[in-house]
């Protein structure tokens, strides 16, 4: 499956995690949306990245089975999670998953062993989460063998999960994309990423751990991260403030990802002393939906038509990004109230997602038609 149609969808299946969450078994629709929309998702967006981080040529065909591997292992945690009677389905899921993980990350130290000189920071990043991604199968996969800690092998997972995989995924991606979607390229970021992610993996162990076992480690944990966190917002404030304070673009949707996801973690560390926040609602409402169609604005019309961009990707990418500014105030508002943990915050997030779907159908639909037209 390519790149676009992964991103599709990934956004429907947010839009129909967050309408059924309320209602529907909520760690199913969750992981509709984690393990079946973000990860076969994200696999595919490594494959595409890893071979610019190591200046190498594009991934074969054949690694283009891990994205569908990864999608039929989400399939089956959501079936198997929505079914008691399939309890067991869950550790095959875990297995297939882990198994596509662990080809991917493999294929990425191949790749940088085979490269000359050195490769790119982010590319580190990704490799540290897909370490994380494994770790967290294993811990579902422990469980069955050691059911007296099924609570604290669960907090590591989902811990290790999203700070670790989709965490650690977003910020080295998003570290590289806010300077492309500014068309102002920033020398200090591979020192930046290079400083900063023995803090975030130090964070991420920190919190997983602190949380399945130990809390004053996760507070730790929390603090580590709060660092990365804090000097990357720093440093957007600084270089991009005036692209992510505006009405239109993809630039405030990544800046309400960064804060959504910094917000995610302050409600993980209060929700000790107050139970009823919700920061993985926190995380998907307010981080994950301002993610994917921030960087789908900027990433779409290249994936769809590589090579030189013309004024066709300009146009497509203005249409995609018209009032990004007030969809990301929106998908922030939304983070706020679901994690507050209420309900609605999740139907906020999807009507908002909604009303980046329709309008951003209708401009690929444009830009598939103009396409035909300028044809010979
Ligand atoms: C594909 C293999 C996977 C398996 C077998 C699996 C299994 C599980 C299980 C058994 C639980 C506990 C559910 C409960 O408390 O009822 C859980 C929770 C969780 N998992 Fe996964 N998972 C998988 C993939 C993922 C992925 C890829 C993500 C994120 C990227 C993820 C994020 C989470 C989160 C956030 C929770 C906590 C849910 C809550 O708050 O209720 N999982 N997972």
């Amino acid at each position: 499956m390519g790149l676009p149609a992964l991103v599709g969808l990934a956004l429907a299946t947010f839009a129909v995690a967050l309408l059924a969450m309320p209602h529907a078994g909520r760690a199913a629709a969750l992981h509709l949306m984690l393990a079946v929309g973000a990860l076969p998702l994200i696999f595919a967006a490594m494959s595409h990245f890893i071979p610019v981080l190591t200046r190498s040529r594009a991934a074969p065909p054949a690694l283009g089975s891990l994205p569908v591997l990864a999608l039929a292992g989400g399939a089956l945690v959501v079936v198997a999670l929505g079914l008691p009677a399939l309890h067991w389905a869950q550790h095959a899921a875990a297995l297939l998953v882990a198994a596509a993980a662990a080809g991917l990350l493999v294929w990425s130290r191949r790749r940088r062993a085979g490269m000359l000189g050195r490769a790119h920071a982010g590319l580190a990043w990704y490799e540290a989460a897909l370490a994380c991604l494994i770790a967290a199968l294993l811990a579902i996969l422990a469980s069955a063998l050691w059911p007296a800690q099924t609570i604290a092998l669960r907090r590591l997972h989902l811990h290790l999960n999203t700070l670790g995989f989709v965490g650690l995924t977003a910020l080295g991606t998003l570290a590289v994309l806010m300077p492309t979607v500014a068309g102002r390229p920033d020398p200090a970021i591979a020192s930046a990423l290079r400083r900063d992610l023995p803090w975030a993996v130090a964070g991420t162990l920190g919190v997983a751990l602190g949380a399945a076992w130990f809390a004053p480690l996760a507070m730790a944990g929390a603090l580590a991260w709060s660092v990365v966190l804090a000097r990357f917002l720093a440093a957007w404030l600084r270089n991009y403030r005036g692209e992510i304070f505006t009405l239109h673009g993809a630039a405030p949707l990544l800046g309400a990802a960064l804060a959504g996801f910094a917000a995610s973690l302050v409600a993980g560390a209060a929700a000790v002393a107050a139970p009823a926040l919700s920061p993985v609602s926190a995380f998907v409402a307010g981080f994950m939906l301002p993610l994917v169609s921030g960087a789908a604005t900027q990433l779409l019309p290249v994936w769809l038509r590589p090579g030189v961009q013309g004024e066709a990707h300009a146009r497509l990418r203005a249409r995609l990004g018209r009032y990004g500014g007030v969809r990301a105030a929106l998908f922030a508002a939304s983070g706020l109230v679901a994690g507050a943990g209420h309900a609605w915050g999740l139907l906020l997030g999807a009507a908002t997602l909604v009303s980046f779907l329709v309008p951003a159908g209708a401009a690929l639909l444009r830009f598939h038609l103009e396409r035909e037209r300028t044809l010979p």
